[in-house]
C-alpha cells in the first residue's frame, strides 16, 4: 500500500493529464504563460495607512475588472466593478469609500483599519468572456503611532479666556479635549517643551503642583490641566505650551497664546 502523502500529488497530475485529453479548448485556459497574480504592497500595513493590491500579469484585453472581500469572490463581498470601457466603478456591498480600483486593475485600500485584514480577491473578465481569479492578503496591524500622536477626533486644545486681556487683569488658559486618562500636566513659556521653560507641574496622582524655572508667582494651575494667569503684565504675551502625560506613559500637547494689551492700546480702541 502506498503512503496516504503520495495520492493527492498523483491524483492531482491525473486530474490535468484527463482534461488535456477529453478537451484541447481547457488547454487554453491552464496557467501555462502568464497567470493572474495579487501582491499586497507593502506586504504588511500599519493602521491608517494605505495598500495597494498589485494585479499581475493582466492580460491584455480586459473588459471589466470586480473585487471582491474574501477568497472566494462572492455577491455579497464584491467591493467594486470596474469597466475598462466607461474607466468606473460601481460600487458593491462591501465597499467602503476608501477602495479605488485603477485601470490596470489594482485596488489602492486607503486608510486601512485593523478589520480590514484579509483576503481580497480579483477577477478579471476579457472579451471573449474568459474569467480569471487570483487572491491577495492585507495584513494590518495595530501602530503604536496611533498611541503616541493626539487622536483627530480629540485634539487637545488649548483657549485663553479672554482672547485678548488687558494688562493687570487675568487670563485663564482653558484645557479641552483632555483624555481621560492624564496623570501630570506641564505648563511651558513658548512652543517648546524645554525643561528650562517650565513654569509648572501638577500630578494627578498626588494632587500637587510643582514650580519649574519659568514661574513668574502668578500662575496657578487647577486639577482639570487649565492655567490661571493673574496680574498679567505686556511681557506676559506670547505663546504657552501644554503638555499631559497619560497612564500609560502617551503625551500631548498644546499650544495656546496670550495677548495683552497696555492702557494706550486699549484707550485707541474705547476712542474709535
Ligand atoms: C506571471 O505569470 C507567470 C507564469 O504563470 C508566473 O511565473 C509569474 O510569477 C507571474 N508574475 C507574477 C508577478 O506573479
Ligand atoms: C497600476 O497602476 C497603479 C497606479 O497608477 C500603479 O501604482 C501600479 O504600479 C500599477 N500596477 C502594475 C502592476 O503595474
Ligand atoms: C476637540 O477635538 C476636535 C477634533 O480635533 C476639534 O474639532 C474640536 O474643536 C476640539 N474641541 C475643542 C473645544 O477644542
Ligand atoms: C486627572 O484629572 C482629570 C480632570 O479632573 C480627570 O478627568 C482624570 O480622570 C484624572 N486622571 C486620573 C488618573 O485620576
Ligand atoms: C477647570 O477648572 C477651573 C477652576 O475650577 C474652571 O474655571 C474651568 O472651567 C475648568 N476647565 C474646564 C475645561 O472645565
Ligand atoms: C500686579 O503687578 C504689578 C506690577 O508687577 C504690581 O505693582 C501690583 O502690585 C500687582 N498687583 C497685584 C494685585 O498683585
Amino acid at each position: 500500500m502506498e503512503p496516504p502523502s503520495a495520492s493527492p500529488h498523483r491524483g492531482h497530475v491525473s486530474w490535468q493529464g484527463i482534461l488535456l485529453a477529453v478537451s484541447p479548448l481547457t488547454f487554453w485556459n491552464l496557467p501555462t504563460t502568464a497567470q493572474l497574480a495579487i501582491e499586497s504592497v507593502p506586504f504588511t500595513a500599519a493602521e491608517g495607512t494605505d495598500v495597494l493590491l498589485l494585479a499581475h500579469n493582466v492580460s491584455e484585453n480586459v473588459k471589466g475588472y470586480t473585487w471582491y472581500k474574501g477568497e472566494r469572490g462572492i455577491d455579497s463581498h464584491q467591493i467594486a466593478i470596474y469597466l475598462t470601457a466607461t474607466q468606473g466603478i460601481i460600487p458593491g456591498p462591501a465597499y467602503s469609500g476608501r477602495e479605488m480600483v485603477y485601470p490596470n486593475g489594482s485596488l489602492l485600500f486607503q486608510r486601512v483599519t485593523l478589520e480590514d485584514t484579509g483576503f481580497y480577491t480579483l477577477q478579471t473578465l476579457s472579451s471573449d468572456l474568459q474569467a480569471e481569479k487570483a487572491s491577495g492578503h492585507i495584513c494590518v496591524y495595530l501602530s503604536l503611532l496611533t498611541f503616541w500622536s493626539p487622536h483627530p477626533t480629540a485634539q487637545l486644545t488649548i483657549e485663553p479666556v479672554p482672547s485678548d486681556v488687558a494688562e493687570g487683569r487675568d487670563v485663564l488658559l482653558l484645557v479641552h479635549n483632555e483624555s481621560g486618562n492624564t496623570v501630570g500636566y506641564h505648563w511651558y513659556r513658548g512652543q517648546v517643551t524645554d525643561r528650562s521653560r517650565l513654569i509648572v507641574s501638577y500630578s494627578n496622582i498626588t494632587h500637587s503642583a510643582t514650580h519649574g524655572p519659568a514661574f513668574s508667582g502668578r500662575e496657578i494651575v487647577y486639577p482639570n490641566g487649565s492655567l490661571l494667569f493673574v496680574n498679567l503684565t505686556k511681557e506676559d504675551t506670547g505663546f504657552y505650551t501644554l503638555q499631559t502625560t497619560g497612564d500609560n506613559f502617551d503625551t500631548e500637547a498644546a499650544t495656546g497664546e496670550i495677548r495683552v494689551y497696555g492702557e494706550s492700546w486699549n484707550l485707541h480702541v474705547q476712542s474709535q
